[in-house]
């Protein structure tokens, strides 16, 4: 059977048939007990990522990779969902690493305990680890013998935060491995994702799920000019908010004259200045 693509919500991921109903069975109840805002689609991303996941994914030159590093769980809602899908991973043996504050100012006792019941709830307990800190200060402390096989962000979403989650996390991500991101709609996410990860070369195959969760896979040898037509691709579906190749081109061009003036404004008062100094 061919492999089944999401129509509308997702841009860009196949998944094998079945595997949707059996996400839905199996793993969706369980993930929709937890609070927050991660929804079907997104989580049948991490679940079905997490499932997939090799730990060996080139030669014998690498320590193999059995870490998924989550930042920002909350009260554990994406959490449940990756470990469900480590929990099935036929490989075995990965642990999913859960790092977040688990404090929030408004609430006057965090939310930790309340993660350790959701994790417990859902029998993730054994494969699941947290680390109250933030990401600054957790890594730090990352021992280089831990490598990642994927690594999830869905921290604080201010732009300064999001660059410095990728930029100092991606060296810790195996090639192979697969970073992705959340909350693309909100500016700082969408920022830091144009500055750093859509010129990163080193990030392709890249899956749009929703419009809001990006995601790719690191890779260790140039792009083929064929990856990076499908990265410019999706990189405009989520700009647009369609997958028309005529939106995006008419979306780019609008970009490539006004980028050097600011504005579109600004570029026809220009040339509307020049010729009228030239006649
Ligand atoms: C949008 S919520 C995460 C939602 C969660 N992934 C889920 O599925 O429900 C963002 C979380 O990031 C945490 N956070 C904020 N700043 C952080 C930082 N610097 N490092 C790690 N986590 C951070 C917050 O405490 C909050 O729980």
């Amino acid at each position: 059977m061919k492999p089944q693509t999401f129509k509308q919500a997702c841009v860009n991921w196949t998944y094998e048939p079945g595997a949707y109903a059996a996400f839905l069975e199996e793993a969706w109840p369980l993930i929709d007990k937890v609070p927050g805002r991660l929804g079907q689609i997104e989580a049948f991303f991490l679940y079905q990522s997490a499932r997939s996941l090799r730990s060996q994914t080139r030669g014998i030159d690498l320590l193999p990779a059995h870490a998924v590093l989550e930042i920002g769980s909350f009260r554990g809602r994406s959490s449940v969902a990756l470990g469900l899908g480590l929990q099935r991973n036929p490989e075995g043996g990965f642990r999913l690493y859960c790092l977040d504050p688990f404090f929030d100012e408004q609430l006057a006792e965090g939310f930790l305990a309340e993660f350790r019941r959701n994790i417990a709830a859902a029998g993730l307990t054994d494969i699941v680890e947290c680390i109250p800190s933030t990401s600054k200060e957790a890594v730090q402390r990352w021992p280089l013998s831990r490598p990642l096989a994927m690594l999830w962000i869905d921290g604080n979403h201010e732009y300064e935060h999001v660059r410095d989650d990728l930029l100092c996390w991606l060296p810790f991500l195996n090639p192979g491995g697969i970073v992705a991101f959340h909350d693309w709609y909100l500016l700082g996410v969408r920022e830091a994702l144009l500055r750093h990860f859509f010129p990163n070369p080193c990030l392709q195959e890249v899956a749009v799920i929703d419009y809001n969760l990006v995601a790719a896979r690191k890779v260790d040898a140039p792009p083929t000019c064929e990856q990076r037509a499908t990265k410019k691709r999706m990189e405009w579906a989520l700009r647009t908010g369609s997958t028309s190749p005529w939106l995006a081109l008419l979306a780019m061009t609008y970009e490539v004259l006004s980028r050097p003036f600011g504005n579109l404004h600004h570029f026809f008062r220009e040339t509307i200045s020049v010729t009228r100094q030239r006649s």
